[in-house]
């Protein structure tokens, strides 16, 4: 990988060339495809060419998502899988509406409020990312099973066939997995089923290139294939998991799992330049800001600024940084406390908001106050797909942190989330994200704990437009929202929205990260003199992201990544 200074003409500003950093491959091909009919990015390779040949063979955008989720649970064991959950928005063109699916995993009814902190009330968070306790019920294979079921045209078995060939047959273990593994390697070590599937003789990490086979996992996922959900909630796979978790002194039971359920839920939505934007609402905040950020930047010329100067950026910045206060403030399961999203999202908070990013300085967290809301009458991963009827899929899925908790069900293959660690441990304690820990996110039985996951769809008028994500924990919605920002506010080719260099401020910590490719010299120390707290730090991000183009779609996966755009 290497980065690269582009020079982008922007249209309908062509007197104005912008110097914009962009990280670029050395296969730009593998990242970017544009097709007629159906558009697949993800990122794993075997992924998207396992998901376009389910469309090849007569299946619809559903079918594709269901290869899609099982693929990339064997092939990025390290971000996601069956131990974990996730969101999926899905535009059905026919019927001109977005659904918006919450297969999010819950607590265990035995959690407690303050399970993760010592007699003297000091946060613990190790228990929470690693080990039994980490463990919040799995809601993956609920949603994959009841989605199908109510859309799906293929056999749900034919859909999962790849994934279990995948498996039993293994794929060469590549950069990102192997770094995953060194990185948690103590935690995999510590889990004899992980151990033997995960590490060599003596624990040690395999070798980039060498073969990992899942075989476990693959007769897991036939059971699931014959039984549908209740193959994994129900009978053996069910009963090595709570076995497992509960041997190690965890608390998942029999009835956690019995008991889940998806939800479907009403997508946030806002209008932006013309558009409709949706994306995915409480347990996750990532929609909301998403929205919030979008609007706050609207009334300002960021274009004319250009993308990238020292102007639009600290305007972003301010935007981030607001955005995530109200997230540490407001946010949690909206089947718990009221959250108030559309407080959140009104136009008059939101022009507020907006005119207070007009700052000569960058403003310090500290002196960053909340306004009031107006009264109310009242390692992850994520894939984009596209079909040639106008019909898109947006889902980001999650173990949380790298191989989740580090537990593996014994026998089944199944790497079990962390997802525990998405609450707050106590208020204002941070998560392995950094994420601030507010009051509607504290732990409470069968609660879903707070997600920044932002699977968004964009639409013109009723047209398809856009659809989009990211793993990356709270820097999803960063990254999510400048992506959006580069395609339709600067105008720019879909490849320069998702490569170009990103920026982060979550309000706490109060910096403002700059990933590599950095800024010009010039712009990063005037955003320095401005008071803004600059640091450079990979974010971690990768947008999956599919956009119309005339009669075209283009599909890009983020060069930053081993993903794949393919299209057909
Ligand atoms: O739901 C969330 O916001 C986190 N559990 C997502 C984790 C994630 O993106 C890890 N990615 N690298």
């Amino acid at each position: 990988m290497r980065s690269l200074v582009l020079l982008i003409a922007l249209l309908g500003c062509s007197h104005k060339v912008n110097v914009v950093q962009v990280t670029a491959p050395l296969k730009r091909s593998q990242y970017e495809a544009t097709a007629h009919h159906e558009m697949v990015a993800t990122q794993g390779e075997a992924t998207s060419l396992a998901t376009i040949e389910t469309f090849k063979n007569g299946g619809n955008i559903i079918d594709a998502f269901i290869t899609a989720s099982f693929m990339i649970s064997v092939e990025r064991p390290q971000s996601t899988g069956i131990g974990g959950g996730g969101f999926l928005l899905y535009f059905s063109r026919k019927e001109n509406k977005v659904y918006a699916f919450d297969f999010r995993e819950v607590a265990p009814v035995l959690s407690r409020e303050k399970m993760f902190l010592t007699d003297k009330g000091v946060p613990q968070p190790l228990l929470s990312q690693q080990g039994p306790l980490a463990v919040a019920t799995p809601g993956l294979v609920s949603g994959l099973y009841d989605i199908h079921q109510r859309f799906g045209k293929l056999p749900w078995h034919k859909c999962i066939a790849p994934a279990i060939k995948l498996a039993r047959e293994g794929f060469p273990v590549y950069d990102h997995l192997k770094m995953a593994m060194e990185d948690r390697k103590h935690v995999l070590a510590a889990d004899p089923e992980a151990k033997r599937i995960f590490l060599r003789d003596q624990g040690s990490v395999p070798a980039l290139g060498s073969l990992l086979i899942q075989e476990d996992l693959a007769k897991t996922f036939e059971i699931i294939a014959q039984e549908g959900k209740a193959g994994f909630y129900r009978g053996r796979v069910a009963k090595s998991i709570t076995h497992t978790v509960r041997s190690k002194r965890g608390i998942l039971t029999d009835k956690d799992l019995r008991d889940y359920r998806m939800k479907e839920r009403m997508p946030v939505q806002g209008a932006y330049k013309g558009l409709k934007v949706f994306s995915m609402p409480p347990p996750s905040s990532g929609g909301v800001h998403v929205i919030q950020i979008l609007k706050m930047l609207s009334p300002y010329k960021l274009k004319k600024m250009g993308p990238q100067s020292t102007q639009a950026t600290h305007l972003i910045a301010n935007a981030l940084q607001r955005a995530f206060m109200d997230r540490a403030h407001y946010l949690g399961d909206p089947d718990f406390q009221a959250v108030p999203v559309d407080r959140l999202l009104n136009d008059k908070y939101l022009s507020q908001l907006s005119r207070s990013l007009q700052t000569s300085h960058a403003t310090s967290a500290k002196d960053l106050k909340l306004l009031p809301l107006p009264y109310e009458s009242t390692e992850t991963t994520h894939f984009s797909l596209a079909d040639g009827e106008g019909n898109l899929v947006a889902s980001t899925q999650t173990i949380n942190g790298w191989f989740g908790s580090g537990v593996v069900a014994k026998g089944t293959g199944i790497v079990l989330n962390n997802e525990m660690d998405d609450f707050a441990q106590k208020v204002s304690a941070l998560n392995l994200f950094g994420a601030v820990g507010g009051e509607h996110n504290l732990i409470e039985p069968k609660k879903r704990p707070l997600s920044s996951m932002s699977p968004t769809i964009i639409l013109k008028g009723d047209e398809p437009l856009m659809a989009l994500g990211s793993p990356s924990g709270t820097k999803i919605i960063s990254c999510v929202a400048q992506t959006i920002l580069n395609a339709v506010e600067f105008e720019m080719p879909l490849y320069e929205s998702v490569a170009a260099t990103r920026i982060h401020q979550q309000w706490l910590p109060d910096l403002l990260k700059i990933e590599s490719p950095f800024l010009s010299e010039k712009v990063e120390s005037e955003l320095k003199r401005m008071g803004h707290n600059v640091v450079h730090e990979k974010l971690g991000c990768s947008v999956q992201a599919i956009k119309k183009q005339g009669p075209l779609w283009v599909g890009v996966s983020d060069p930053r990544g081993e993903g794949l755009a393919i299209g057909h």
